[in-house]
């Protein structure tokens, strides 16, 4: 098989992640719940995972470092835990439903909702951005790349204009953690949501978000926490605070040794591969007759997606066919981006992404493009 959906999730992690997920389920006790050798190792792992994560995305301290599920849990924090009925929030209509559903909850609470349009080549126009604020906008929330043309927001630039205007700063870094480099705190990005078994190349099941200091958010759950076991309330320490239950230490133990492995292998080796693999394939398909690719090739700063349609061809049965026939993987259909759809007017037909892998082969991508072409010459 040919797997080019890495944008849903990577399928071929690096082997030591393999390795300390099967370590870690047979050595870990429960972290922070016993004083005994397997408890504090997977406490060791856990916090020592945190540090690499700090590290990655600039944060000012561990402590600010939060496991999740995953960044749709992050995001629903993020968004449900800072917003009150009055407020203001400006996003794009880049955004994954991971964004969009927890803002349209609480649109249905009295939260005013400002999207950001793009243009037919999915680019939004930042003086939009700035044009929309008002007097009661408290969030700008966006994604850091789109999930279904790869297009690319200037967050650093956002993150100014945020912070001009003393907005809180919510970045959706779902399709670049760990690919593209992110400094939270030269970005003034208040909050960032990221998920483990994408470009992070760790489980799935593993995620998490950058908090800054100062942030309080309230919590969508407390429960367990290992520590203060007579009070009624939850801690609000950082991180406890937002980390009821235990953690899936097996998973975290797997995304630490991936992280191990993106810093010995080079962020900038892994994107320059993907990337390479990326404007191979889509010099190799844009001149086919029949095929349409949406996003912006103009840049190089773009997430390793091509998104296309092949004529009137349903994505889903062109996706089908490459799966079929040739064994190739890649998503059909809405990608849960339905604005984004709408903007590029593939509401009914969806598209067929290709999203790259630094382990993909170059063999691999021109298998592709010749499959691509064969179905383009039989429609
Ligand atoms: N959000 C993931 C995707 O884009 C699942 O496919």
């Amino acid at each position: 098989m040919i797997y080019m959906d890495n944008a849903a999730t990577t399928m071929q992690k690096p082997k030591e992640v393999i390795e300390a997920v099967v370590n870690a389920m047979t050595s870990f006790g429960n972290a922070g719940r016993g004083a005994g050798e397997a408890s504090l190792g997977a406490a060791r792992v856990i916090f020592d995972t945190r540090e690499k994560l700090a590290r990655l995305l600039g944060s000012e301290s561990p402590k600010r470092i939060v496991f999740t599920n995953n960044a749709t849990e992050s995001l629903n924090i993020a968004i449900r835990g800072s917003l009150k009925p009055g407020d203001h929030v400006i996003t794009t209509v880049l955004e994954h439903n991971s964004v969009l559903r927890p803002l349209y909850n609480m649109e249905e609470t009295g939260v005013e909702l400002t999207f950001i349009p793009c243009d037919e080549k999915g680019r939004i126009h930042y003086e939009a951005i700035e044009q929309a604020v008002k007097k009661n906008t408290k969030m700008i929330v966006c994604t850091h790349g789109s999930n279904l043309t790869g297009n690319m927001i200037d967050i650093e630039s956002v993150g100014m204009l945020a912070n001009k205007h003393s907005i809180l700063f919510v970045v959706d870094a779902s399709q670049t953690a760990g690919v593209f480099p992110i400094d939270v705190q030269k970005m003034h990005i208040d909050i960032l949501c990221f998920t483990g078994h994408k470009s992070l190349l760790g489980p799935q099941g593993t995620g998490g978000m950058y908090v800054r200091e100062g942030i309080c958010l309230a919590p969508l759950k407390s429960g367990g926490s290992g520590v203060d076991s007579y009070n009624k309330q939850h801690p609000q320490e950082m991180p406890a605070a937002l980390e009821a239950g235990t953690l899936n230490g097996h998973g975290i133990a797997g995304l630490g040794a991936a992280l191990e492995y993106i810093e010995r292998t080079g962020m900038d080796v892994i994107r320059e591969t993907q990337q390479k693999y990326m404007r191979r394939f889509y010099e190799g398909v844009k001149e086919i007759p029949g095929v349409k690719i949406y996003g912006d090739f103009e840049t190089t700063k773009r997430c390793p997606i091509v998104a296309l349609n092949i004529g009137d061809y349903d994505s889903s049965e062109v996706s089908d066919e490459l799966l079929v026939r040739y064994g190739i993987s890649t998503r059909p259909g809405a990608h849960c981006a339905p604005l984004m759809h709408k903007a590029l007017g593939t509401v009914e037909q969806g598209a067929v992404r290709f999203s790259f892998s630094h382990y993909n082969k170059e063999e691999e991508v021109e298998a592709v493009i010749a499959a691509v072409r064969e179905l383009a010459c039989e429609g």
